[in-house]
């Protein structure tokens, strides 16, 4: 683990407000700073910094934390990523870890290290005359890849061996379990030794913005399955997260992004000179990805497989980068069946072309609906036109809804007035739907109900408050909580109700006691974001109240032990009859004294 020392000295050097403003533009009001939320869409800013306290909490979606847990979110990474990245920030170096055995993983930087050796090792082979002449002839002939771009997406080749690179490895220092856990070897059963898990496939290294090599793609050279072998989850790489060519992309992204399926689809476009082009790594797109988009670029077009699959897909992902703020645009190819294809047969100035022709969303959802539709039989036309009313209606702009409805009606041949009526129709529904939804969430809201960080917190309201008033208190003052960590105030994580108060409880305790004591800049470590955020807001809403003294903490303690109390008699049908007899015990043996 990083020490203390260094995590506080990390958060030192970043000030809060200068790192969030780099990502969030801040405008100042009091003391506070406030501005539009990057974690969830709103028109007014509810998003606040309070620069006092270090932290930052929204109003609108509850996110929450301080300057490490806001980068953790921003950038989804782990609490050490988010770490590394604040003392890359700030010009300080973490020392590697001195006491190995302390860390039960391979260290990010360690994979970085063997992927790169790895990649090396791959395009050597690629080029050796005995190894890779096969390989070269699959990509330059069969592929038509130039040898430069070859070399640009730095393609390699691993041979038809089980040893080659794992002995490689090895004789550069990389361990066995190093490389098992990077994903280069698979263990044998057998014998629990390693071997190479990439064996006779083309190599597509997966870079990240950094330059580091974070994965492998490997693709087979004829029609044998699996088509892809890729690498998996490691500590340093989550595929959900990561976007191939995105290292080149992000130079020529500022107007547009190029959204495509597959590794040779976005070689083959960056090849002519479309080198925006961008896919994610075999998986569907992720709000995270979606983030990614939006962080780089204004607009971006999807330009998946022409087949069914490949359309449903398009559809997922335009709703996905629609919810975070950027324009969608569609490419549906015909012709062809992906991008790799159709520069190959039309050439650059042809995907050009179709690229400026691109639909935007609505045209693609309006094609998509009326194709289900027989639009010459009466019937069929009012299914459409209702189906076509529901989608407008869901637009957020008056004017928006106007052409929209301009243009299916013109496609449709029905009057524009009518379908008017229809979508202010279906919008009133919606939005009295809406309405009650919201007062529903509101009332749930208010009894706890659905809170998926304190499960708990529903079913015992009145623990949960007394629990949240003494982790408030705990989480402001020193005093109060070394007395709660001592043991002298005659609480421990037994008495807490909801598992996520005791869990909390717990941790600032162990904290306490630790050499170097408490900072809240460590609780990245036990929890994740939206734990973080909680316990940011029990802090806040604590830090808000006029009174927060002794008795207000000896109050809660008392409340927090009397709940506990009842949950347990709960539990206990003889509770009831046994604190009579305790009752008369005690009476009795008052008189005998
Ligand atoms: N993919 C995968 N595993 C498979 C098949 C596909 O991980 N068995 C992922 C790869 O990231 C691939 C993407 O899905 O790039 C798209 O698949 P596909 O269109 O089949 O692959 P292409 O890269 O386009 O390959 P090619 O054009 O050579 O068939
Ligand atoms: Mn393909």
């Amino acid at each position: 683990m990083i020490p203390r020392q260094i995590i506080d000295e990390i958060i030192f050097r970043n000030d809060i407000e200068q790192v969030i403003g780099s990502y969030v533009t801040l405008k100042r009001a009091g003391s506070n700073l406030n501005g539009l939320c990057p974690f969830h869409n709103e028109k007014t800013p509810s998003f606040t910094v309070f620069p006092a306290t270090k932290s930052f909490y929204c109003f609108g979606c509850g996110a929450g934390g301080d300057v490490v847990s806001f980068i953790m979110r921003e950038e989804n990474l782990d609490y050490v990523g988010a770490l590394e990245l604040l003392a890359a920030r700030a010009g300080i170096t973490i020392p590697t870890d001195e006491r190995p055995g302390e860390r039960d993983t391979v260290p990010r930087k360690r994979i970085y290290e063997m992927n790169l050796a790895a990649a090396r090792f791959f395009r050597e082979c690629l080029w050796d005359e005995t190894y890779g002449r096969d390989a070269l002839r699959y990509l330059t002939e069969e592929r038509r890849l130039s040898r430069s771009t070859i070399n640009h997406f730095g393609i390699g080749y691993s041979p038809n061996h089980f040893w080659l690179l794992t002995n490689h490895l090895h004789k550069l220092g990389f361990t066995d379990e190093e490389l098992v856990v990077g994903f280069l070897s698979g263990k044998s059963q057998k014998t629990g030794k390693p071997y190479d898990y990439f064996r006779n496939r083309v190599i597509f290294p997966i870079i990240d913005t950094s330059g580091n090599v974070v994965a492998f793609g490997g693709r087979v050279m004829d029609d044998s399955k699996p088509k892809y072998l890729n690498t998996s989850d490691t500590p340093a790489f989550k595929k959900s997260r990561h976007l191939f060519a995105l290292n080149f992309a992000r130079r020529q992204a500022e107007e547009r992004m190029i959204l495509c399926e597959g590794y040779m689809d976005v070689i083959a476009l960056h090849a002519a000179g479309f080198e925006n082009a961008v896919a994610t790594l075999g998986t569907a797109i992720t709000s995270e990805q979606a983030r990614i988009f939006a962080k780089y670029t204004k607009q971006v077009v999807i330009c998946y497989d022409s087949d069914q699959a490949g359309q449903t897909a398009a559809n997922k992902a335009m709703r996905l980068l629609e919810s975070v703020g950027v324009d969608v645009r569609v490419l549906k190819l015909e012709g062809a069946k992906d991008p790799d294809e159709y520069i190959k047969k039309f050439g650059a100035d042809g995907f050009r072309r179709v690229l400026d022709q691109s639909m935007t969303g609505f045209d693609f959802r309006l094609g998509n609906i009326l194709s289900n539709y027989n639009l010459s039989l009466p019937d069929e036309l009012i299914k459409a036109s209702s189906a076509v009313c529901a989608m407008i209606a869901d637009a957020p702009s008056e004017v928006e809804r106007d052409i929209c409805i301009r243009k299916a009606a013109a496609q449709m041949q029905v009057s524009p007035d009518a379908m008017r009526a229809d979508v202010d129709r279906t919008r009133r529904l919606k939005l009295r739907e809406m309405k009650k939804k919201q007062s529903q969430d509101a009332r749930a809201s208010l009894k706890n109900l659905g809170d998926r960080v304190n499960v708990d917190s529903a079913k015992y309201i009145r623990a949960n408050r007394a629990e949240e008033t003494l982790l408030g208190l705990m989480l402001i003052y020193d005093e109060f909580r070394r007395e709660a960590a001592d043991g002298s105030a005659g609480i421990d994580g037994g008495d807490f109700v909801t598992e996520f108060g005791r869990r909390v409880f717990e941790t600032l305790c162990q904290l306490e006691q630790t050499d170097v004591g408490f900072s809240k800049a460590m609780l990245g470590q036990y929890f994740g974001v939206d734990e973080l955020s909680r316990i940011e807001k029990i802090e806040m809403e604590r830090r808000n109240l006029a009174r927060n003294d002794r008795e207000v903490f000896l109050a809660a303690i008392r409340d927090i032990r009397e709940e506990k109390r009842k949950g347990t008699e709960a539990q206990d049908p003889f509770a009831d009859l046994r604190r009579k007899r305790e009752a008369n015990q005690t009476k009795k043996e008052n008189k005998n004294t």
